[in-house]
């Protein structure tokens, strides 16, 4: 069996939902309390194993890239006031993975975003990421795919049930029960409308893929928005392979839109060691003022 070593980190979006903030800045790189989304998302594919990260990086995004490496001035003032404690957690996580950049040239769409890292990929299983939506906990949702891919060998996604009214923002899952939270998945269709929708379990951007899913994504022809669409080349995995959907246990953020992003702020705030009681007592006065 070969295990998961490697993930695919797409980068490249524009980052509209943010602007004017993401005019010169990367999404990625927007705090939420102290560290940028991106090494959140670093954090949970380190700990679910991974040792080859790939970005999928569009152009202006190289402060990405200078984030994972050595910032040599900055750490030598830090090292000499003894202050190098204010980097030790990125310095770890850098520690532990290799970081690789592939450049997307053209915006075609997520699953051509993941088909540039077929170099890397090679035939070996991988995982995907997608930034908008952030896990915690101390198992978090790529991990969990992780195992259960070892349990079952085959590709394995993050599904989660959403209300009606929100299908037409995801990829949705048609599948059979097979257990609690495990679906065998049978079709997918990307942003349906609600008449069409087969189920309301969406996909919230964590995967774990056979090599397979590389064959599908050759040649596929653009789909919905006229995009290479990584759910349509799922579709045709589901089809010719087991696909399971797992609905995670972990607490998910969902930080891709401007009220989910203040909300991961304060929960995240909420159980951060410096602030967080400041924080609470802060929440409680509000309620009362409100
Ligand atoms: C992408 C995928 C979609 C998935 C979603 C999760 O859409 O195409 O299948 O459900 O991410 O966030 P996007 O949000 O990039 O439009």
């Amino acid at each position: 069996m070969k295990s998961i070593k490697k993930a695919i980190i797409p980068v490249a979006g524009l980052g509209t939902r943010f602007l004017p903030a993401t005019k010169t800045v990367p999404k990625e790189l927007l705090p939420i309390v102290d560290k940028p989304t991106i090494m959140y998302i670093v954090e949970e594919a380190i700990e679910a194993g991974i040792e080859d990260i790939i970005f999928i990086a569009g152009r202006n995004k190289e402060a990405i890239e200078d984030f994972f490496d050595v910032s040599f001035e900055l750490e030598k003032v830090l090292e000499k006031d003894n202050r190098t404690d204010l980097l030790q957690d990125l310095v770890a996580i850098r520690n532990k993975a290799n970081f690789i950049s592939i450049r997307q040239k053209e915006p075609l769409g997520l699953g051509h975003a993941v088909f540039c890292a077929k170099p890397v990929i090679g035939n070996d299983p991988f995982a995907v990421l997608l930034g908008d939506e952030l896990s915690a906990g101390s198992i978090k949702t790529t991990q969990e795919l992780v195992s259960l891919y070892e349990k079952e060998l085959c590709s394995c996604v993050a599904i989660m049930e959403v209300e009606k009214e929100s299908v037409s923002k995801y990829g949705i899952i048609d599948g059979v029960q097979v257990n609690k939270n495990t679906y065998e998945i049978k079709r997918l269709v990307e942003k349906p409308s609600q008449e069409d929708a087969p189920s309301r379990y969406a996909m919230p951007g964590r995967y774990v893929f056979t090599a397979g899913l590389l064959d599908e994504l050759q040649d596929l022809p653009p789909g919905r928005n006229r995009e290479i669409q990584l759910t349509d080349a799922m579709d045709m995995l589901a089809k010719k392979e087991r696909m399971l959907g797992y609905i995670s246990a972990a607490t998910r953020y969902d930080a891709g839109d401007k009220l989910g992003y203040l909300v991961a702020n304060i929960e995240m705030g909420l159980n951060h060691p410096q602030i967080g009681s400041a924080l609470k007592q802060y929440i409680k006065q509000l309620k009362g003022n409100l």
